[in-house]
């Protein structure tokens, strides 16, 4: 018998390979790249640190004979997998390749990404999954909604233990659409992204309402009203960056700490421009990014699901190094109440960071709950109590820092003294009352107002005297809920204090299988 030689054995080989890289070959990547799309093995290129990606699975073969499946060879399956390095770190990606029967997700397809997701739950890793797919491989029926549960059932298991984070570029329908909504940061495409479970013709057929695919599935449509994605980028190229910018605020997995990065901004920096940047006036709006920026370091302010419920501000930012997450009251949108959508978006995001070991800062300027039917109807209560229960269960060291108003049940939801921070900062602008002064007069000093002479001038009256018993920090310093009022300007060094004072905590909460967030 001859045997080949190691020469023929490895062109074999090289050539079984070259096959593989070439995707559904060079017009469908043609195709691709004409409707402004990179292909599979591109992104991945722009997504992890240069020349680090190392391709798993690549020989994989599907096994389907039906229809005329038996004799099509399908490369990598329609998907790439592997792992690498971003910011030096270890992480692990899939990318379907459209450029392979729609990038489609059959059997084996489903089973590459399966064993990633376990291998990125066993290094303890984050997973990136490139979602650009025409849905379940049709050809295999149920083999590929098999696949589908498998990977849910993954994203489920692996969250809260490792960053999971989807990206959509190009279509993701149908049942599809719920393993990036079981992740922890959607990014989307602005010119590619689709996301529906059922697409515009179904919904001409079923409802007979006519829509687009990007108002109804687009990068802004889930980005601004439906809140499922955190990220709108304009280009690929801005969208992994963006990612690799995350990554860089988020530990490895739920047993890690994030990175330190240290900088060159004084801790003992005081900025006399806070005293003004939040007006004594109740009623004036501002930019509560403004006072953010002016205290965490220089430059690390990184805001995410930005579009959506813009009444509260969210995002990570460093502290002397150190990351932390914030949620602020936009006191620019809706004068910073509390509704459905910000209470949802406001307590995800804290228990995102209470998993993943983030301190937590709260930056409190908030009249209350939106009043109206529409938030009683739509399950304010439920809703609203998402962020009390967030805040509550979060272990993680909790600094607060009023700035203006905190009226009623929105001052105890946002990380109050009693929901378990470890420090509440005050301003001497601070209002920490039941409500404003003039609902507060009008109510408690009716019979008064109405029975005077001038009613207007007694209201005045009435409310002057119920702004100068309770529209300050200093009942609530009195009882201790606030432990410090300061003047703005030291705001960074009393933070950086505080955050240092908290780091060792321990906090253990009781024994349970887990609770039961009012979702
Ligand atoms: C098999 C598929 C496919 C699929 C696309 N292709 N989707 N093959 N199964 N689901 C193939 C096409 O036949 C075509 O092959 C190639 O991929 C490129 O597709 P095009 O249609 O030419 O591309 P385009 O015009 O850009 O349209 C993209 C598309 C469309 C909008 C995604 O392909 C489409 O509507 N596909 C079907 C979507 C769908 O109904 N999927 C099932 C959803 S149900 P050739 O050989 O011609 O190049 C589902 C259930 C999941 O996903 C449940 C989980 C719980």
């Amino acid at each position: 018998m001859e045997y080949p030689t190691i020469e023929k054995l490895i062109e074999q080989l090289e050539k079984k390979q070259a096959v593989v890289a070439a995707g559904g070959g060079a017009d469908s990547v043609k195709k691709q790249h004409d409707s402004g799309k990179l292909t599979a093995r591109e992104r991945l290129e722009k997504l992890f640190d240069a020349g680090t990606f190392t391709e798993l699975d690549m020989l994989v073969e599907h096994r389907c004979s039906n229809f005329d499946m038996a004799t099509k060879h399908v490369p990598a399956d329609g998907v790439v997998t592997g792992y690498g390095q971003i910011n030096e770190r270890l992480a692990y990606a899939f990318a379907q390749d459209f450029t392979v029967i729609g990038g489609s997700l059959g059997e084996m397809h489903a089973k590459k990404i399966c064993k990633l997701q376990d291998l990125a739950l066993k290094m303890g890793a984050p997973v990136i999954g490139i979602n650009d797919s025409g849905g379940a491989r049709i050809q295999e029926g149920i083999d590929s909604l098999f696949g589908y549960g498998e990977i849910f059932f993954r994203n489920t298991n692996a969250s809260g233990v490792i960053p999971q984070i989807s990206v959509i570029a190009g279509p993701c329908a149908g049942g599809a659409v719920y393993s990036p909504a079981l992740t922890d940061f959607v990014f989307m495409e602005k010119g590619s992204a689709r996301m529906f479970i059922t697409g515009p013709e179904v919904i001409k057929a079923v409802t007979g309402e006519d829509v687009s695919a990007e108002a109804l599935g687009g990068a802004m449509a889930h980005n601004a009203t439906s809140g499922v994605a955190h990220f709108a980028c304009d280009s690929e190229d801005e969208l992994f960056a963006k990612i690799r910018e995350l990554l860089s605020y988020l530990p490895q997995n739920n047993m890690d700490e994030p990175m330190i990065v240290e900088s060159d901004d004084p801790a003992d920096r005081a900025d006399d421009t806070l005293a003004q940047m939040v007006p004594t006036n109740p009623n004036k709006p501002y930019d509560v990014r403004d006072v953010i920026r002016s205290v965490v370091d220089v430059g690390t302010f990184f805001e995410t699901h930005q579009h959506y419920a813009q009444n509260i501000v969210v995002g990570f930012a460093r502290l002397q190094g150190h990351v932390i997450g914030i949620i602020a009251n936009q006191a620019n949108v809706m004068a910073g109440c509390l509704d459905i959508n910000a209470s949802d978006k406001g307590a995800r995001f804290v228990r995102f960071c209470d998993a993943f070991n983030i301190p937590l800062l709260t930056i409190v300027d908030t009249p209350g709950y939106l009043p109206g039917t529409a938030q009683e109807h739509g399950g304010v209560i439920r809703h609203g109590a998402k962020l009390l229960y967030a805040y509550s269960e979060a272990t993680v060291p909790k600094v607060t820092l009023i700035v203006r108003k905190a009226y009623g049940g929105a001052y105890i939801a946002m990380c109050s003294r009693h929901l378990g921070a470890d420090m509440v900062i005050a301003w001497p602008q601070a209002e920490i009352a039941v409500m404003g002064a003039e609902g507060a007069a009008n109510i408690i000093f009716r019979k008064e107002i109405s029975s005077a002479e001038d009613k207007n001038a007694k209201r005045q009256e009435k409310i002057e005297e119920y702004r100068d018993k309770f529209s300050n920090p200093y009942q609530a310093a009195q009882r201790g809920y606030v432990d410090q009022v300061i003047h703005p300007k030291m705001t960074r060094p009393t933070l950086i204090s505080a955050f240092a004072m908290a780091s060792a905590k321990r906090e253990r909460r009781p024994q349970k299988k887990h609770g039961n967030i009012p979702l």
